[in-house]
């Protein structure tokens, strides 16, 4: 009986094993088609479906999402925006930080369907005119991060910079310890906080 169902594992294993290499070396450099990477549309009944409209970086769009879509997947995943980064995705890191109406929200923590008719801004409308116009001027925040060297990985930077233009924008640079306050919802695991405190200091003042 042992003996059986030994065999019986070994060659499931087997079969396993022979599929998993021929699936690798066939489909290297193919995208993954887990449940994950579908867009949540593609799995959701109809009647669990909403059209959302809104402007993202002054542009109308449109995109028809599973009701429970957050707006962090809405942009990532349906409007083609991966600047806004998902760490932690639930309301604990501030990588997903984007501004709606001009206020800093963790986009993780909304429902994309929240955001209908809202203006949104990514990193990616923060800088001035396009290649078009003659090249993109950065916006004075991303400079002084690049000048104080306000970043080392990158991946905390896009949230880091949205919560930076609404921290001064709402007045919150008195000092340095305010800054470091009204900012304490951005982690930073690269530790780049000192910097990153000076470049919006410095963007501050200049504004
Ligand atoms: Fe939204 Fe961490 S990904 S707060
Ligand atoms: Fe790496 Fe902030 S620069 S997490």
């Amino acid at each position: 009986m042992s003996e059986t169902f030994d065999e019986a594992t070994t060659l499931k294993r087997r079969t396993f094993v022979a599929a998993s290499t021929a699936a690798a070396t066939m489909g290297a450099g193919l995208p993954l088609l887990t449940s994950d990477r579908l867009p949540t549309s593609a799995l959701a009944p109809a009647d669990r479906l909403s059209t959302v409209r809104l402007t993202v970086n002054g542009e109308q769009r449109t995109a028809k999402v599973d009701n429970r879509t957050s707006l962090l997947d809405l942009l990532r995943e349906h409007l083609d925006l991966p600047g806004t980064k998902k760490g932690c995705d639930q309301g604990a890191c501030g990588a997903c930080t984007v501004l709606v109406d001009d206020r800093r929200v963790n986009a993780c923590l909304i429902l994309a369907v929240m955001a209908q008719d809202a203006h949104v801004t990514t990193i990616e409308g923060l800088a001035r005119g396009g290649v078009g116009d003659g090249g993109e001027q950065l916006h004075p925040l991303q400079q002084a991060f690049i000048d104080h060297d306000g970043l080392q990985c990158g991946y905390c930077t896009p949230g880091q910079i949205l919560s930076g233009v609404a921290c001064i924008a709402e007045g919150h640079t008195g000092s340095r310890a305010e800054i470091r306050e009204w900012m304490s919802g951005n982690l930073c695991r690269c530790g780049a906080y000192t910097n990153i405190v000076s470049a919006i200091e410095q963007t501050a003042k200049e504004a």
